[in-house]
């Protein structure tokens, strides 16, 4: 590296930053206080959202956080219990939100990937009643951040579906990145919509914009979803010069996400050799486990960073590489070498 190297950063697809594009459709977006309902670009991504996914309607949120901690309190009253595995973004990173501001009581399956086992799920289901933690909702991710961006297949989502509609539970999809998992399998969006109650699916991850998340579910859910959000402090104003961005991201940027997988493969490929791919790759994330090289996680991102390389410690010996919007096919390949040459000494 040269020190007019700029840095590779491969820690996550949310270090992306606005194209000229979206920049010019932020620059020229027509707003209104969106808190009186009155942004028109809001109210049009909200519409668009709802629709791609088959639901009545759409809510614009903040973050991925408050979108999916806002669709939590729509399907699971205080005291009450949610189910996701012990990897869900939900019960890892959202720093006990749900406890905290919904008073929900989670219950979480063993990760294993991004793989879910139906039968295992319903096993833990709790009946209503005064004597138990009654269980009011299964949440799962797609695709699956801690479980290396594996996709879930849509038959086990359908088999989650009957365990969940066999209960009387609700099914929660954290899709920050469903679109990866569209592109991924070849699923229409609106498959996936079409077996949840709720979801929340972000513009800030892979598709590029600076900001933004969606809850997506009916229209009484999202009417309800409004309040929610005002509560939490989500209540945007001139929203419209980042509904734009997302607007932008959706006519864009979904499609061009195999050039993402492409680039993930590509890297996953130059550093299996040196076992510590963790599982295989199927979108943008490359999950490395370090349990058998002579460097931890801490010691390869000190490595690669003196040599320019961002990436991601999730743990002791994990670690992980994510592609995204600003890194080309070249600057991924540095990355690769950079990589190789490290893992090999
Ligand atoms: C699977 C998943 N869900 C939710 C989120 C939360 O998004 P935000 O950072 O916008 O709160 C993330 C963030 O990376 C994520 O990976």
């Amino acid at each position: 590296m040269t020190v007019a190297d700029p840095l590779i950063d491969l820690r996550s697809d949310t270090v992306t930053r606005p194209t000229a594009g979206m920049r010019e459709a932020m620059a020229t977006a027509e707003v209104g206080d969106d808190v009186y309902g009155e942004d028109p670009t809001v109210n049009a991504l909200e519409a668009e959202v709802a629709a791609l996914f088959g639901h009545e309607a759409a809510l614009f949120a903040p973050t991925g956080s408050m979108a999916n901690q806002i669709a939590l309190q729509l399907v699971v009253p205080p005291g009450d219990e949610l189910l996701c595995d012990a990897d869900a973004h939900i019960v890892t990173y959202e720093i006990g939100a749900a406890a905290a501001y919904g008073g929900i009581s989670s219950r979480t399956w063993p990760a294993v990937g991004a793989d879910v086992d139906p039968d295992l799920v319903a096993g833990m289901v709790r009946p209503d009643g005064y004597f138990a933690v009654p269980t009011r909702a299964i949440a799962v991710e797609q695709t699956h951040n801690r479980g290396g961006g594996g996709v879930i297949p849509l038959a086990t989502l359908r088999e989650l579906r009957r365990v969940a509609d066999a209960n009387g539970l609700a099914l929660h999809c954290d899709g920050a990145r469903i679109w990866h998992a569209h592109v991924a399998d070849g699923v229409p969006l609106a498959a996936y919509g079409a077996l949840f109650d709720t979801m929340s699916v972000c513009l800030s991850k892979g598709l590029g914009a600076p900001v933004g998340s969606l809850v997506v579910g009916s229209a009484e859910k999202i009417e309800r979803a409004r309040f929610v959000r005002k509560r939490m402090g989500g209540g945007m104003r001139q929203a419209g010069v980042l509904a734009a961005a997302g607007r932008y991201a959706l006519a864009h940027h979904i499609q061009r996400l195999v050039d993402d997988h492409a680039k993930a493969a590509r890297l996953a490929e130059a550093v299996a050799p040196f076992g510590v791919l963790a599982t295989a790759v199927r979108t943008n994330i490359v999950p490395l486990d370090l349990t058998k090289s002579p460097l931890d996680a801490r010691g390869l991102a000190a490595a690669a960073r003196a040599e320019g390389v961002l990436i991601s410690v999730l743990g002791p010996r994990s670690a992980r590489l994510v592609t995204h919007l600003d890194v080309d096919d070249t600057t991924v390949d540095r990355a690769a070498t950079t990589l190789t040459q490290i893992l090999r000494n």
